[in-house]
């Protein structure tokens, strides 16, 4: 047995015996005295009645017969005259009898009462109904009824007792078992699941418990399992995608270095070469640049400053930044702003997303598109398209393009050299404003960047 079940059962009988014990005690009592009662009543109303016969007809004969009476029943009487001197009884007068037979009686009512109640100490239980005859014969009937007999009534009463007491005891052991039962196995099993996931097993199953805190429970934990499972995978992935990215730059840099260093090729060549191996570092120190960026916003040490902004105003100089670029290849970029927004950001961060965007418009389109901006108010919110008719993104591929070095073309050609962090790195930066980004694209049909931002209002 584990320690919780063993408290929580300790607990759990110690409360319900002392309930047990508290109840038992008021209904025995209580059931004793009214059993008790009942026979002193039922006494006095024999003794009333024998009284009544008495001073119907007075006289010898039924003297007898009332005597005769009682030593059928299993109760006594005494007839006494109104000194108390006995004239008959039912049985010999024994010493307890003569005890209560011989105590002073003043103003009986006609009733009659109840002279000795005592059943624990005493020999006998007795009442007393006094008569009348005419006026001139009077005196009185005492009853009795032997103790013993009550005794042995109560103490068959304390068997039942004992007898019940025994099964609820009984009863209580088996509820507490299950209960407990029923309560720890759960939080044994979550804390066996949980000791697993501590050491790295994070293929934890734990049964579905329903509704109640326990369930809840229960299912933060699969939860918290499959998300650490989750991060362990994507660690894992990156990882691995790291050293191929890194590897590929790396394998032109020291192909192209080799041939270059040869003493017996052009200077033409030479130099190309040397452009190359210039390309791939550079790639390479903007791709570690990259990645660092990434990793101060996991840690949450990267700072934003943010400031109030017009957002027309800023969009139109960070297109006129990227004018060039987009002339170069032939690619027509358009801005609609017309309202008078602002938004509080960190212009030179978020600069940065909008230049992952145009620089992803420039590189998956094609020579004479077109790619627009559009600014509108949503809501509370400022909603930013940014909207190219290049080659589209592959439905399949949509829900993955925002994760830290996918591609959709996996081939890591020279040509389309990006390193798949750029939209990683939007996302990120957007979030860090509370805002949202989202994309609209198909194979073929042009891609949409949705950002939204909330609105400055004041
Ligand atoms: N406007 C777009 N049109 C078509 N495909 C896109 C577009 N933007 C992104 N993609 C696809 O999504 C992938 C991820 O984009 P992302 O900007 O994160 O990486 P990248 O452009 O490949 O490299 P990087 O931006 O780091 O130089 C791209 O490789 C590309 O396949
Ligand atoms: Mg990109």
């Amino acid at each position: 047995m584990n320690k919780i079940t063993l408290k929580l059962g300790l607990w759990f009988f110690f409360v319900m015996m002392m309930i047990e014990v508290c109840l038992f005690f008021v209904l025995h009592t209580g059931l004793v005295e009214s059993r008790v009662e009942e026979e002193l009543s039922a006494l006095l109303a024999r003794g009333n009645s024998h009284r009544e016969v008495l001073e119907d007809l007075y006289n010898t004969e039924t003297l007898h017969h009332i005597a005769l009476m009682e030593l059928k029943a299993d109760t006594e009487v005494i007839i006494t005259d109104g000194k108390q001197n006995i004239i008959i009884s039912s049985s010999k007068v024994d010493n307890g009898e003569k005890k209560i037979v011989s105590k002073k009686l003043e103003n009986v009512p006609r009733d009659g009462k109840i002279l000795e109640r005592r059943w624990k100490n005493e020999k006998y239980i007795s009442t007393v109904s006094p008569y009348s005859v005419n006026g001139h014969q009077n005196g009185y009937v005492y009853m009795f009824k032997s103790t013993d007999q009550v005794q042995r009534l109560i103490s068959k009463l304390n068997q039942h007792f004992l007898l019940a007491a025994a099964v609820t005891i009984i009863l209580l052991i088996v509820t507490i078992l299950f209960l407990s039962r029923a309560l720890t196995t759960p939080l044994i099993q979550m804390k066996r699941a949980t000791e697993k996931l501590s050491k790295g097993n994070f293929s934890v199953q734990l049964p579905d418990r329903g509704e109640d805190e326990l369930g809840e429970l229960s299912r933060s934990i699969t939860i918290l399992a499959q998300d650490l499972k989750h991060l362990k995978e994507q660690r894992n992935d990156f990882l691995s995608s790291i050293s191929h990215e890194l590897r590929t730059p790396l394998t032109y840099i020291k192909g192209y270095a080799d041939v270059a260093r040869r003493r017996n090729i052009a200077d033409k060549d030479r130099e190309r070469y040397l452009d190359i191996i210039y390309e791939e570092s550079e790639k390479l120190s903007n791709m570690m640049k990259d990645l660092f960026d990434l990793a101060k916003m996991d840690q949450n040490t990267f700072v934003i400053h943010q400031e109030k902004v017009q957002i027309c105003f800023y969009l139109r100089g960070i297109c006129e930044k990227m004018m060039p670029a987009f002339k170069e290849k032939d690619i027509n970029l358009e801005i609609n702003c017309n309202e008078n927004m602002y938004v509080l950001i960190d212009p030179m961060r978020f600069e940065q997303v909008f230049l992952n965007l145009f620089d992803n418009a420039i590189k998956y389109s094609d020579p004479h598109t077109k790619t627009s901006v559009l600014v509108k108010r949503e809501k509370e919110n400022v909603l930013i398209e940014v909207k190219d008719e290049g080659r589209g993104i592959p439905g399949e591929d949509i829900p993955f393009i925002f994760e830290r070095l996918y591609r959709v073309d996996k081939s890591r050609s020279r040509d389309f050299g990006g390193t798949g962090l750029g939209l990683s790195i939007a996302k990120e930066l957007v979030e860090a404003h509370q805002g949202r980004i989202e994309v609209k694209s198909g194979l073929g049909k042009g891609s949409t960047f949705l950002i939204l931002i909330e609105e400055m209002t004041e």
